[in-house]
């Protein structure tokens, strides 16, 4: 069986909390919009897609065991639990987008002559379920899409990736987006060896990431942040290939801090440097990476480890969850519509399909 950060039915949301992997694997229970804003916040649930899965599932479960009486409250309560959800963590895109996109579909419903509250109820559980399903769906085609293009790099016939983060079944609805082409690599019996990030100060890497890969026998190792480019130059990396929070028009990328860095030095060995993203991960309203809110968390994910302070007392600290990589260290971004090359990516995934 594989991971799953959300198991969900219809009336039930159970999220795995990621905080206290990998010693101890539990779920619990998001009873509605307020709990899943919490639990995003907390980073019991984190990476961009699960946000907006958990995040819009928490609304529909509120609404499966608590409907709202007539039209207006339901407008009214679907906009407010949206907007409390995109104010829980503002980098990724994925949550702010399926928000305007709910909001739009329910105005574009409840317009119409005759609307009845249960049927627009209905619509919008639908529409949250729909999204989670559409994530297993985008992510197969990411890895696929990912490795197909990987192998065709001349030389390629094994290839050993580096990744940072964790961008698999624990950050999206399933597969995976970076570790999804990990993992379509693997099935095809062409991945010599993955390298991951420890990714301080949250660990991603070390707690979560490497889970995943010991659950699914994938040959793997971890590393430090900072031996990085010893590992590219010593231990034969083909291509590093990380996730996204927010990819925008001229193909800028947040994602976990850390991933810029690795793109320069991903330069600096002549190693491709992917971004893997869902078209729910793009913001082609924002010109460049230079608008991107780049969330800043408490000092203590720096200071302390498992509660004990291990810093020196007295010391400031600067914790910026994401930074943004600049469109010219990309080589390409793996979508579910195909590989782009950054500059091209606005205009191949907004022409009609
Ligand atoms: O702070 P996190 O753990 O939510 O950051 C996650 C990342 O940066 C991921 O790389 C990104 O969300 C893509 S997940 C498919």
């Amino acid at each position: 069986m594989s991971l799953e950060s959300v198991r969900y039915s219809r009336g039930s949301l159970l999220v795995l909390n990621q905080l206290l992997l990998p010693h101890r694997s539990e779920y619990e229970a998001v009873t509605g919009a307020q709990q899943g804003a919490q639990a995003i916040r907390d980073m019991k649930v984190r990476g961009a897609p699960a946000i907006a899965i958990v995040g819009c599932l928490s609304l529909a479960v509120e609404l499966t065991t608590n409907p709202p009486q007539d039209t207006s409250a339901l407008v009214t309560f679907v906009q407010e639990s949206l907007d409390l959800l995109i104010g829980a963590r503002p980098t990724a895109v994925n949550m702010k987008k399926a928000a305007d996109e709910m909001k739009a579909f329910l105005s574009q419903e409840a317009g119409k002559p005759g609307a009845a509250v249960l049927e627009l109820i209905e619509g919008v559980i639908r529409w949250a379920e729909a999204l989670r399903e559409k994530d297993v769906d985008d992510n197969h085609k990411i890895g696929d899409f990912g490795a197909k293009h990987i192998l065709e790099t001349p030389g390629s016939s094994e290839v050993c990736v580096l990744t940072h983060c964790n961008t698999g079944s624990l950050a999206t609805a399933g597969h995976g987006t970076a570790l999804g082409v990990i993992r379509s690599l693997h099935a095809l019996g062409r991945l010599s060896h993955v390298f991951c990030t420890e990714t301080r100060p949250y660990n991603q890497g070390s707690r979560l990431t490497a889970y995943e890969l010991v659950y699914e026998k994938i040959p793997a190792t971890l590393i430090t942040d900072s031996m990085a480019a010893v590992t590219m130059r010593e231990r034969r990396v083909s291509a590093v290939v990380v996730g996204a929070d927010r990819v925008v028009a001229n193909g800028d990328t947040a994602n976990k801090v850390g991933t810029y860095q690795l793109a320069i030095l991903a330069k600096h060995h002549g190693i491709p440097f992917y971004v893997a993203a869902p078209s729910t991960s793009c913001d082609f309203s924002m010109p460049t990476g230079a608008g991107i809110v780049i969330e800043e968390r408490p000092g203590h994910e720096l200071t302390d480890i498992n509660g004990t302070r291990v810093a020196a007392p007295g010391i400031g600290v600067w914790n910026p969850a994401f930074d943004v990589t600049p469109h010219e260290l990309i080589t390409g971004i793996i979508t579910e519509r195909g590989v782009f090359k950054p500059e091209e990516l606005k205009e191949a995934l907004t022409r009609a399909q």
